[in-house]
């Protein structure tokens, strides 16, 4: 069947089989792998995308049920060759550890600030409760959502030095 949708501002079309799911179809039809497929149960979160603005873990989705949304993937998160301040944050705070699950984290993060441009701790932790860190922890993670919001037009826009 033929799957239109918008991707990172870009309408496309692609034949697809009914049953591939939308992490398969970004992923191996669309070549955008930065979105990472890590269970086969839809607990890790590390598949999250955004969908008409908000997050869904993309293996719980045909990508038939995506046919005329909005879709942004990580490679999406900056715009005009600058980092979104999320993007900005991770790096900054170290939120960026193993990698594997910092696409989803950032883009359920950026949905969060969207929606609430000052969370608290507590809203952040919830907010990123449907993604595993097996890694180390949260801690880092949860500074860099802050240091985002601190941030909103991230660092280039107020002159500060973002650490490489
Ligand atoms: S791949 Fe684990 S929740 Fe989607
Ligand atoms: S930061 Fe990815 S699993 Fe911990």
């Amino acid at each position: 069947m033929q799957i239109s949708m918008t991707v990172n501002g870009d309408e496309i079309t692609r034949e697809a089989e009914p049953r591939v799911l939308l992490v398969h179809f970004i992923r191996e039809i669309l070549g955008l792998t930065g979105t990472h497929w890590g269970c086969d149960t839809s607990n890790c979160g590390t598949c999250v995308v955004l969908m008409d603005g908000l997050p869904v873990k993309s293996c719980t989705v045909l990508a038939a049920m995506a046919d005329g949304h909005d879709i942004r993937t990580v490679e999406g998160l900056a715009t005009g060759g600058v980092l979104d301040p999320v993007q900005q944050g991770f790096m900054e705070e170290h939120g960026l550890q193993c990698g594997f699950c910092t696409p989803g984290m950032m883009l359920t993060a950026r949905a969060l600030l969207d929606r609430n441009p000052h969370p608290d701790d507590d809203q952040i932790r919830e907010a990123i409760s449907g993604q595993i860190c097996r890694c180390t922890g949260y801690a880092t993670i949860v500074r860099s959502v802050q240091w985002a919001a601190e941030h909103p037009a991230g660092a280039a826009a107020t002159g500060e030095e973002v650490n490489a």
